[in-house]
């Protein structure tokens, strides 16, 4: 299990928005529980700034930083983009006294390896979190063994014990088809994911649960768990990198490292990632990372073992010989 905290990851220093509009920050003072107005109630022949809301919340950092950071993903960047306005429709509403019943914003990430999935979660608490929708900019991280006991009587203290820390925030549930084992009736996995859909249809407004996997195992995860697939309002799909994109994902991490490619590696680079595309164990934009991880080591000892003296360039320049000794050339 991990946790990670996307505020201070990110190293967004923001305030908080929300004021005493937002639904979590009513909820922890006490004093104004629900039936009370807002503070800031607004009168029926008001009018306000939509997109000055939105830069109140800071919402487009979020969503920028998102366009910017990730490469295509496009229908999954729209789909953000539909709920981070969805959130901020509501919150206004509710200031209009027009409160709706909060959103089901209960997740499922489907694809490949490598797709952005797990990159994806840890960015939507941030946003939820901007837009009032949870307390807490946090994920807990957490796989079958996190949640399922070896014993009879393990199994409902353990998925407890995470659904308690990861309240007030999202709970990412990696290779969430792992909990249910079909072909085991005796096997605890049953149990916890009922405590998870009680938690998910009782506390939906203090707790945003994604699950993620690979598509076909997960449509069989959700064919023998109804009640699962019955508490997602949001499947997104993450697709497989086109050729293009690799190479422009590698190029971001790359500048993200302050490195760079020389015009001969870019070619080779390229090459390396039509040849790697079609290998077994091709993980997408993670294969892109290794890759240039064994680049930067390749580098490193050409430098280290060259002789001569090395400038700045140097040190960021990566050449065809980097890539090239690489197996899938072999
Ligand atoms: N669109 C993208 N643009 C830039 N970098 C990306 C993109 N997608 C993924 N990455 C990077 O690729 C790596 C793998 O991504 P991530 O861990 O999110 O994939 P995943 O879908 O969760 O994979 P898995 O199914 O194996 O858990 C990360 O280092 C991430 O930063
Ligand atoms: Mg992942």
């Amino acid at each position: 299990m991990s946790e990670s905290n996307g505020a201070a990851r990110q190293g967004f220093g923001l305030p908080r928005p929300g004021g005493p509009s937002s639904r979590a920050a009513v909820k922890d003072k006490p004093g104004t529980g629900a039936g009370e107005p807002p503070a800031d109630r607004l009168a029926d022949d008001d009018t306000i700034d939509l997109s000055a809301e939105r830069i109140s919340a800071a919402v487009d950092v979020v969503l920028d930083s998102l366009d910017a950071e990730l490469v295509g993903l496009a229908p999954v960047k729209t789909r953000v983009r539909e709920i981070a306005d969805l959130l901020l429709v509501d919150r206004v509403r509710e200031r209009f006294g027009l409160a709706a019943e909060r959103p089901n914003l209960h997740m499922c990430f489907t694809g490949n390896p490598g797709t952005g999935k797990t990159t994806v979660a840890l960015r939507m608490a941030g946003l939820l979190h901007r837009l009032g929708y949870i307390r807490r900019d946090r994920v807990v991280s957490v796989t079958r063994d996190d949640l399922v006991g070896q014993y009879v009587g393990h199994t409902a203290p353990k998925t407890k014990e995470v659904l308690k820390r990861a309240m007030g925030g999202v709970l990412f549930i990696d290779e969430a088809y792992y909990l249910y084992r079909a072909e085991n009736e005796r096997d605890y996995g049953g149990e916890s994911i009922e405590i998870l859909l009680q938690y998910m249809e009782n506390n939906r407004d203090d707790l945003v649960v994604i699950l993620a996997g690979y598509a076909d195992r997960m449509d069989d995860f959700f064919a023998s768990n109804p009640g699962m697939s019955s508490r997602i309002a949001h499947h997104l799909d993450f697709p497989d990198y086109a050729l293009e994109e690799l190479e422009a994902i590698g190029t971001l991490m790359l500048e993200q490292q302050r490195y760079r490619m020389s015009p001969g590696a870019v070619s080779v680079f390229r090459d390396y990632l039509e040849l790697r595309m079609t290998q077994p164990r091709f993980a997408n934009a993670r294969s892109v990372r290794n890759a240039l991880e064994r680049a930067r080591l390749r580098h490193a000892s050409r430098l280290a073992r060259g002789a001569g003296r090395v400038g700045k360039d140097d040190l960021m320049r990566l050449e065809p010989a980097d890539f090239e000794s690489s197996r899938v050339f072999g």
